[in-house]
């Protein structure tokens, strides 16, 4: 009797590569990303990060810095600040920021987003901020690591590690920190009541269950990998918190399975990129936010008439969208500031199946490093 052990194989848990696998810790690293940062019930706990009442009314400005994944996880995240804190946010990639003289000084709270830690650009940018008297805050998954090292206070993603070159559960947890962080800004600064408050962290507590929903039925996504992985063109759309959903989709797509992949904000779809759309183009929508429901199902009919085959991202109930688009992936029922943690899921997904089923080595994509070190 011989056994035959493939360490790899076992490091996988039993999926074929680490992002499958990865995707499916998304529930746990939520709650645990969640759970750290709770205490008692729903108090938000920033034990270990030095941000007084005081510090947060001073802020007159947030500049938010990453690189790739991060960079959009950043992107939500400024809608969240904005909407809750009421301090304008700018995010900008850490290679443009770094050489631009960016308007930074001590009334400055500078976040550096980072899985690794590692990221060049995104350090430099952060000694750059730091150097015109910035605070800096990292939200970082890798313990110990240079951003973090370099940062006045980190607050940790608790994603676990992250293999796959292409990031999901630390783009996840990325989102949660930023929603709790923009939350305890809005509750000291007194720019969000506490009915607000204690219904967002009741969603937030709903999460991972619903996450782990959307995984139940990642059969439904894999059928839809199977019906259009031989396409050598996709198109994201989405507004508001959808529209940096749709830059992270798109990044997922073209990184692993190599398709032309492009993302832009719907409203900005009839200045340029729908000259682009003819008969059979594929475009994904998404379609989660109530408040922009009836501007995006306009710009489904627009692209429709010009011929494009749409699948929508919605959540469960909005079926007004099956009129228009014809394929429609639901996520459950949430608030729309939060729906990012979901519905990026169906996106990563597809995502892999395509890849998947045009045969890319997954984990590891042609040209591309988990953690870029160099300039
Ligand atoms: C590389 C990876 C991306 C990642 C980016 C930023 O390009 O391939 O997945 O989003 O670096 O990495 P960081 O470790 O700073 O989040």
């Amino acid at each position: 009797f011989h056994v035959t052990w493939d360490a790899d194989a076992a490091e996988k848990g039993g999926y074929e590569h680490f992002m499958l696998k990865e995707i499916h810790e998304q529930p746990k690293g939520l709650e645990d990303t969640l759970n750290k940062r709770l205490k008692d019930g729903n108090i938000i706990n920033l034990d270990g990060i030095n941000m007084t009442k005081k510090d947060i009314e001073g802020f007159n400005k947030v500049y938010i810095v990453a690189c790739g994944t991060a960079y959009h996880a950043g992107l939500v995240g400024k809608a969240a600040i904005e909407k809750m804190a009421r301090i304008p946010v700018e995010v900008d990639v850490a290679s443009e920021f770094r050489y631009r003289d960016p308007f930074v000084d001590e009334s400055t709270l500078f976040i550096a987003i980072s899985q690794s830690g590692e990221t060049l650009d995104t350090l430099a940018a952060l000694r750059e901020a730091k150097s015109k008297g910035a605070r800096i805050l990292s939200v970082v998954n890798v313990v110990g690591s240079s951003v973090a090292r370099e940062s006045d206070d980190v607050f940790y993603t608790w994603a676990g590690p992250e293999i796959s070159v292409a990031s999901t559960k630390a783009y996840t947890t990325q989102l949660m920190c930023m929603y709790l962080l923009a939350l305890y800004m809005g509750k000291e600064k007194g720019t969000i009541d506490g009915t607000y408050y204690a219904k967002v962290i009741e969603e937030l507590k709903t999460i991972p269950e619903k996450l782990q929903h959307i995984l139940d039925k990642e059969g439904d996504i894999e059928k839809l990998a199977d019906i259009f992985y031989k396409r050598e063109q996709v198109f994201f759309i989405g507004r508001g918190p959808d529209s940096g959903v749709a830059y992270e989709g798109s990044l997922k797509l073209k990184e692993i399975s190599y398709i032309n992949s492009f993302a832009i904000a719907a409203g900005e779809l009839k200045h340029g990129t729908i000259a682009l759309i003819e008969d059979d183009t594929l475009v994904i929508a998404l379609a989660t936010q109530d408040a922009l429901f009836e501007k995006m199902v306009s710009n489904v009919e627009e692209i429709k008439a010009r011929g494009a085959r749409v699948i929508a991202i919605a959540k469960e109930g909005n079926t007004e969208i099956e009129k228009k688009a014809d394929i429609v992936i639901y996520i459950p029922q949430c608030m729309d500031e939060l729906t990012p943690l979901l519905s990026v899921v169906p996106l990563q997904l597809f995502a892999y199946f395509v890849a998947k089923n045009r045969g890319c080595n997954i984990d590891k994509p042609k040209n591309l490093a988990k953690s870029v070190t160099v300039e």
